[in-house]
């Protein structure tokens, strides 16, 4: 059991609270936001993340987690102190590292005895030695370790991704930092989880290269889709065959909307802007942000093509946030379609079963409905955002019986096109031919590579 105190109390921070807690370790959580502090105590979790509300009432119960705003006794008290803060982007693409750097200062102006501390937030690599150098500003004198622990957690399923990672990323300057750090994760090593232990610069590089690389792989299998498109091939066809190589693996190969959320985006300009700074010529990475801002694009311009000018018209757009399982619409391509409607003067009704409430937020026009159904009411066309399961058996006839026209969008490929046509709409998706009712396709009954498809994991 280690004594362990976690800043910050956000995505990471909670869940990586909760779960450590989990382990046995006795873990105090701090936020400088005194508020969310009250509302944990009270019971409540701030966060739309299944399971950690009961993960989050467990350990708290078990008297093994609990929340502070004294953050001088939560790091007086502890071995250990995560730094689990938000590293958001500024507009250079660059990343904002003010809460990093203030909770580094807190910690040096806290600190009694040797402390090990750990970075948990998404940070560019260089950043363990900042932290340090700042925390020797303060305390010249100081005892303590400085260790980069990334997180590759994915909302949605953020505690099965905590207590079942493919791999735990440890580095360490020091043996006793390692030794301490990888005992944290001790129920994780006895059940055989790889643990990569290796430098700070390289633990550090390991999370941002991975993210770049899955974004990498998204804009990449979102460009083909456009060339399945030019020459009548269909993407997930070509996704299940290239997936197939063991090199490349089916994972992250759905061509869609483009990515959304509080990591991807950041991270990738991120990564494109440390390797400016360190002078390094890296075309490849600056080109996923970009190939995505274009997707995005892509989505409202297919609509355009299918519904013609937007002004005076009605869309029904189902699903909000930047994906299933979340209330999160942090660069959800969603909302991007929503600006756009709206600035072209549309009238947009949509249903999300969680991140309605966010979006009419950030929109005020948006049109917030209580189901698919009374969404799709008098609409032009029904555009399809986000590939919560709920939309995957949705009553079709019905949809199409409450719209004003036939016309579907579908920006996550989950419906069959054969089956959308025999329904009777004129159905569009993404790097798949789009048909109309009463085209012909004489291959429909014998090859139906959509069916066939890899199974997102
Ligand atoms: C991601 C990383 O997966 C995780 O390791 C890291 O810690 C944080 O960033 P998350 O943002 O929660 O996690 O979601 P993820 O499931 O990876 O999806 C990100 C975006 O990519 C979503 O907008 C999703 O719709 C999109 N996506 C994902 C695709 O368009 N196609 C795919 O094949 C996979």
């Amino acid at each position: 059991m280690r004594r362990i105190c976690v800043m910050g109390t956000g995505y990471v921070g909670l869940v990586s609270g909760a779960c450590l807690a989990d382990f046995g370790n006795a873990v105090v959580a701090v936020d400088i936001d005194e508020t969310r502090v009250e509302l944990l105590r009270s019971g409540e979790v701030p966060i739309y993340e299944p399971g950690l509300e009961e993960l989050v009432d467990r350990n708290r119960e078990s008297g093994r987690l609990s929340f502070s705003s004294d953050v001088a006794f939560a790091i007086q008290s502890s071995e250990i102190v995560f730094i689990c803060v938000g590293t958001p982007s500024l507009p250079s693409g660059e990343v904002d590292m003010s809460f990093v750097h203030n909770a580094a200062r807190t910690i040096g102006q806290y600190m009694e005895d040797f402390k090990i501390v750990v970075n948990k937030s998404t940070v560019p690599v260089g950043t363990g030695d900042e932290v340090e150098q700042i925390i020797r500003k303060v305390r010249p004198d100081a005892d303590f370790d400085v260790v980069s622990n990334p997180e590759f957690l994915r909302e949605g399923s953020a505690i099965d991704d905590f207590m079942h990672p493919d791999r735990v990323v440890i580095g360490a300057g020091s043996q006793r930092a390692m030794e301490a750090v990888v005992d944290v994760y001790r129920p994780l090593y006895q059940n055989d989880t790889p643990m990569v232990l290796t430098g700070i610069q390289s633990a550090e590089m390991i999370k941002y290269a991975s993210n770049a690389l899955l974004a990498a792989k998204i804009s990449f299998i979102n460009e083909i889709a456009s060339v399945c498109e030019a020459y009548g091939a269909d993407v997930t066809a070509v996704a299940r065959g290239m997936g197939l190589d063991e090199r490349i693996g089916p994972r992250n190969l759905f061509a869609g909307a483009g990515y959304g959320g509080s990591c991807f985006p950041k991270d990738v300009q991120g990564l494109a802007a440390t390797a400016r700074r360190g002078e390094v010529d890296a075309p490849l990475i600056e080109a996923i942000d970009t190939s995505n801002v274009r997707q995005r694009r892509r989505m409202v311009d297919k609509l355009h093509h299918l519904v013609g000018d937007f002004s005076n018209k009605t869309i029904c757009l189902l699903g909000l946030s930047f994906k299933p399982d979340t209330d999160d619409i942090r660069e959800a391509p969603a909302l991007e379609m929503v600006a756009s409607l709206i600035e072209a003067g549309a009238t947009v009704k949509a249903y999300d079963p969680a991140a309605m409430e966010h979006s009419k937020q950030e929109h005020p026009d948006l049109i917030c409905c209580e189901d698919p159904y009374t969404a799709a009411q008098d609409a032009d066309a029904v555009v399809l955002m986000t590939e919560w399961n709920e939309f995957r058996n949705m009553d079709l006839p019905r949809l199409l019986d409450c719209a004003a026209t036939n016309r579907f969008l579908d920006c996550r490929n989950i419906y069959d096109p054969h089956e959308m046509v025999r329904l009777g709409f004129e159905y569009v998706s993404v790097g798949r031919v789009s048909r109309s009712p009463g085209e012909s396709d004489d291959t429909s009954s014998w090859m139906i590579p959509g069916r066939f498809s890899p199974i997102r994991t």
